[in-house]
C-alpha cells in the first residue's frame, strides 16, 4: 500500500508509462524512484485536478514553502485528503532541490521526525 500515492496518479493520467511496469511493483529500492518519477502532467490531486507541474510551479513561482501554503494556492489536498502524503513529498523534494533546508519535525514545537520519535 505504500506505493499507492505514487501509482494512483500514474493510473489516472492515462499517459503511457515511462518506466517498465515491473519497476512499479518491485520491493523498495528496486521500484520507482518516488515522486521524482512522475511526469509534470501527472494528476496528483484528483479531487481538484491538480498536477505535479502545478504543485512544482506553486513552490517555485508561487513562493509556497509549506504544504499548507501549496494547499491554499492550488487547492490540492483540500478534498478527500488521500493525496496529502504525496503532496508533502513533492513539496519537500522541490524545496530540497532548490537548496532549501526543510524542517522535518512533527510540528513547530517538536523538532524530531516521526521516525526519530519511534
Ligand atoms: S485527491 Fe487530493 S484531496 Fe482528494
Amino acid at each position: 500500500t505504500e506505493s499507492y500515492g505514487l501509482l494512483r496518479p500514474l493510473a489516472i493520467g492515462g499517459e503511457p508509462l515511462r518506466t517498465a511496469p515491473e519497476q512499479l511493483v518491485l520491493p523498495a529500492g528496486l521500484g520507482p524512484a518516488g515522486p521524482v518519477a512522475l511526469p509534470d502532467e501527472a494528476v496528483v490531486c484528483s479531487c481538484h485536478n491538480v498536477s505535479k507541474g502545478q504543485i512544482r510551479a506553486a513552490v517555485h513561482d508561487g513562493g509556497c514553502a509549506t504544504v499548507p501554503e501549496v494547499k491554499k494556492c492550488t487547492k490540492a489536498g483540500t478534498g478527500c485528503g488521500s493525496c496529502v502524503k504525496l503532496l508533502g513529498t513533492i513539496v519537500t523534494e522541490e524545496l530540497q532541490a532548490s537548496g532549501v533546508t526543510v524542517d522535518k519535525g512533527l510540528c513547530e514545537h517538536f523538532a524530531h521526525t516521526r521516525t526519530e520519535l519511534y
